[in-house]
């Protein structure tokens, strides 16, 4: 009858910058094991200040980040069971991909035995000889993945793992993360200020706006929740349910139906109507 503890918890978790910006507000959501969990909202709405907290390189104004139901920074040893990508991740220009993997596999104390099967993994093994100042955004954001996979995580924190990625790039990191989950069996936390991105990859998701959760909800319910009928070329806002309504009432006004399709929205648009729809006293 036990319900598993989630995997990453956070309750009430708020940061105000020194300056007086409230960067996050009163956050709370949690992620269960096996989950990719999508973390959404536009450029500057919180989604890195909330990270670092949950990572343990800045402290919380004010409530709690878990993972593995502890708080990393009085219980650092969770560490070990975390892998996360911020910023792009720090390498050294001037070592190769693979030396970099080697020094932080060093101070890890693990991972060594895991770089091989990482650079095929995330696509570098032909280039892990090169010196890293010479790799593009997706390479580094790839050798950043690996990094965070070094010693091998139950949960992966990934603080917008395409960003400054090309469409081939953006469309194997995608692979990449779905196979973290599906064939690896790990937790993923990504942000994104990408609605396409996290349509695509995530099964539940959190929409962050001006430092607070506007909707948690699963990928599916978002974009069903209000749902079209394109009827020919018109549409109409009604739900599914309420087609047959439409139907009555348009052939009422004698209009001829030669079509009626559902059509869901994307989540750019939902996105939209629910960041307008919040009262704007940020
Ligand atoms: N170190 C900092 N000091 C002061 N304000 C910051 C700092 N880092 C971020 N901010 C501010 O906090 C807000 C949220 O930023 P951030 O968490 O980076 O958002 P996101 O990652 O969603 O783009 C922004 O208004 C940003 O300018
Ligand atoms: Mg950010």
């Amino acid at each position: 009858m036990d319900i598993p503890a989630p995997v990453l918890e956070l309750a009430n978790l708020s940061k105000t910058y020194r300056g007086g910006v409230a960067a996050v507000r009163d956050v709370s959501l949690s992620v269960r094991a096996g989950e990719v969990y999508g973390f959404l909202g536009p450029n500057g709405a919180g989604k890195s200040t909330t990270i670092r907290m949950l990572i343990g390189l800045i402290a919380p104004t004010s409530g709690e980040a878990r993972l593995f139901g502890s708080d990393l920074r009085s219980d650092p040893s969770v560490l070990r069971r975390v892998g996360s990508l911020v910023d792009g991740g720090a390498f050294y220009p001037f070592l190769s991909g693979r030396r970099n993997l080697e020094v932080l596999a060093k101070t890890h104390g693990a991972g060594a035995d895991r770089i091989d099967m990482l650079l095929e993994q995330v696509g570098l093994a032909k280039d892990s000889g090169r010196k890293v100042k010479g790799y593009s955004t997706g390479m580094r954001q790839r050798l950043g993945v690996a990094a965070a996979l070094l010693n091998d995580p139950e949960i992966v924190i990934l603080d917008e793992p395409v960003n400054g990625l090309d469409v081939a790039g953006i469309q194997e990191m995608r692979a990449l993360i779905r196979s973290l989950a599906v064939e690896h069996g790990k937790t993923v936390f990504l942000s994104s200020h990408l609605l396409h991105e996290v349509q695509q990859v995530c099964d539940r998701v959190a929409i962050i706006s001006k430092g607070a959760i506007v909707r948690e909800s699963t990928i599916a319910d978002l974009l069903r929740q209000d749902d079209g009928l394109r009827v020919e070329a018109l549409i109409v806002r009604a739900t599914r349910a309420e087609a047959p309504e439409v139907v009555r009432r348009l052939v009422g006004v004698g209009a001829e139906l030669f079509r009626l399709v559902p059509e869901q929205r994307n989540l750019e648009e939902v996105f939209l109507s629910i960041t307008q729809e919040e009262p704007g006293d940020a």
